[in-house]
């Protein structure tokens, strides 16, 4: 065992579908490197706290080098006390024929309480992560009871969009994942979300002129990627789980070191009021990393009106959906 103080990270939800899979990455050391201990804190609800002790049991049984400590509890302060890393999975997934912002009203009020409970236990500059859908408004929401943690620290999780846009196209390229960069989602984790191409790159050269099929960028392949979600749900009969799990470790390893030159990560984060984007409002942009951890948003990006209008289709969608729930902004 390496002798660094142990990261601790918080998972909410943690004996549900995406927590069986995000738990054992992290403490295999995916997000934070081969020498670097970590602590799982893991939050259930008190029903789910015998599976959650079987995770737990099926964690001592990989022997992981890089595991200090397993900390089970349906105590929000506990699971979240001096947490570094918060990952906020635990609510309802959507079903069939049901959007992600249905789960509005039924989700909400977890993000309040765990909102509080963060503000209360964790580090002052504990990153959070959430999943939870609707994933930006959910963020939104734990954010705005953050009185004493870093509020910019609030993001919610659009890597997974980003992912599988990458995905669909070095299938229809014939290239490699690897060769793709700066290809970044805008805006909601919702069907209004903009996987923008038109700035990505494959082996350095535009993405679209290696493409060639400028009608399936527009059409086909942006439709794909905002109702991919929609379609695992319906051939799985539940809604994504080791993809989004994986999105999640993603999120949290390029937050936890520099982004190398040349590339762009897809973060939903508090905007400041980048590209017309309302101020507050969990917003996917562009973003980088710097060497101390800190993300940036990618300024100074030129934007066709095409793209112009989908930035701006998505933010009002938030505004909406942050009006639904101003009962819940404390
Ligand atoms: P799941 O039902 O399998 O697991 C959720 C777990 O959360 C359950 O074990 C439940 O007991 C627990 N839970 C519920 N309320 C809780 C609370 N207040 N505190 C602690 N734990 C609580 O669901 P899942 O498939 O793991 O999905 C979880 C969430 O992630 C859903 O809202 C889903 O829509 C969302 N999701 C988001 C993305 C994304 O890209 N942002 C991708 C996939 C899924
Ligand atoms: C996804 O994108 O797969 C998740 O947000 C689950 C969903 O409801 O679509």
């Amino acid at each position: 065992m390496s002798d660094k103080t142990p990261i601790r990270v918080a998972v909410t939800g943690a004996a549900g579908q995406i927590g069986y899979s995000l738990l054992f990455p992290i403490a295999a050391g995916h997000v934070f490197g081969p020498d670097q201990p970590v602590i799982l804190q893991l939050l259930e609800l008190p029903v789910a706290l015998g599976a959650l002790e079987g995770v737990r049991m099926e964690l001592d049984d990989c022997a992981f080098p890089l595991l200090a400590d397993v900390i089970t509890t349906s105590d929000a302060e506990t699971a979240f006390g001096d947490a570094d890393l918060c990952l906020l999975v635990g609510s309802k997934p959507r079903g069939p024929g049901m959007l992600r912002a249905d789960l509005i009203r039924e989700n909400g009020p977890i993000f309040v309480g765990q909102g509080k409970a963060i503000d209360a236990a964790a580090k002052e500059d504990a990153k959070i992560l959430v999943v939870g859908n609707p994933c930006n408004t959910n963020c939104l929401i734990a954010m705005n009871q953050a009185k004493r943690v870093n509020r910019r620290n609030f993001t919610a999780m659009t890597r997974l969009d980003e992912n599988r846009a990458r995905s669909q196209i070095a299938t229809k390229a014939g290239v490699p994942v690897s060769s793709i960069r700066k290809l970044s989602v805008w805006g909601n984790h919702s069907q209004t979300m903009y996987p923008d191409y038109t700035h990505g790159l494959i082996g350095g050269k535009p993405l679209a002129d290696v493409v060639g099929d400028a009608e399936w960028l527009d059409g086909d392949f942006i439709k794909t990627v905002q109702g991919r979600g929609k379609a695992i749900i319906n051939a799985r009969g539940k809604s994504s789980a080791a993809s989004a799990a994986w999105a999640a470790i993603d999120h949290a390893a390029d937050w936890h070191r520099e982004t190398p030159d040349g590339e762009w990560v897809s973060m939903a984060v508090p905007s400041d009021g980048s590209y017309g984007v309302p101020e507050g409002l969990i917003y996917s942009f562009p973003c980088t990393v710097d060497a101390d951890g800190e993300y940036h948003i990618v300024q100074g990006i030129d934007l066709n009106d095409a793209a112009k209008a989908r930035i701006e289709a998505s933010a009002n969608e938030l505004s909406t959906e942050r009006e639904t729930v101003s009962d819940l902004l404390g």
